[in-house]
């Protein structure tokens, strides 16, 4: 049987990487087979991208910014997650197109239909089965990602936006909310780690138990 394909969303400073984590280790303590991934970065490949354009400090056009996402996600679709659903797994990722919809789409400015091609492209036309989106004001995300970089995390080129650049990206994931509600859930990341991670195994139970 086909396996199930679970993404996280959010915006930088939403606490999901914490969250995703968390729930990769409650759904294998139930038995679980969870592959737990990432974009950019999941592959070997990947990781060698992400480095070279989330951590250079060269100007890199847009273009070349949508286009090493989509490369990112062709090398993990073909190679990991699809043959881990093939092989009846649950495959958790921390981002997957919706990100490059927000960022390069609303954040970037590249039209819809120019955004929607790259990602079919990239996809091969494979969507989640699943998406939490977690949402937080966008004044907390960039406290909490400035208290991040001063606790020494290092920031990248895309924690480095003005907030209006992040309201566009919110906003957009907002709008695949409304279109697609039945895939696209949103959790208040606002409240504890605690009360976000019951939630959170909630919803995903109950969609594990559905399908
Ligand atoms: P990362 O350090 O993984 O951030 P986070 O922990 O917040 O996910 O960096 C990923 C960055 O790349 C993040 O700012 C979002 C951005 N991104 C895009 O702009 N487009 C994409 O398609 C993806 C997958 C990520």
């Amino acid at each position: 049987m086909r396996g199930k394909f679970i993404t996280f969303e959010g915006i930088d400073g939403s606490g999901k990487s914490t969250q995703m984590r968390m729930l990769a280790s409650e759904l294998r303590f139930r038995g679980l087979n969870v592959l737990a991934t990432m974009e950019p970065g999941g592959t070997p490949l990947g990781r060698r991208l992400r480095e070279a354009f989330l951590e250079t400090e060269e100007n890199v056009a847009p273009l070349a910014e949508l286009l090493l996402f989509a490369a990112d996600r062709a090398q993990h679709v073909n190679f990991l997650v699809q043959p881990a659903l093939a092989e009846g797994k649950i495959v958790i990722s921390d981002r997957y197109a919706d990100a490059t919809f927000a960022y390069q789409g609303a954040g970037r400015g590249f039209s819809e239909s120019v955004v929607n091609q790259v990602i079919e492209l990239a996809t091969s036309g494979l969507k989640p089965d699943l998406t939490l989106f977690f949402d937080l004001p966008i004044e907390k995300a960039l406290t909490r990602t400035a208290n991040r970089s001063d606790a020494g995390e290092q920031k990248n080129r895309m924690d480095k936006e003005p907030a209006f650049f992040y309201e566009r990206v919110r906003a957009a994931y907002l709008k695949i909310a409304k279109e697609e509600p039945e895939r696209f859930r949103i959790i208040d990341a606002d409240g504890s780690t605690d009360e976000v991670k019951a939630l959170v195994l909630k919803i995903v139970l109950e969609f594990l138990e559905t399908v």
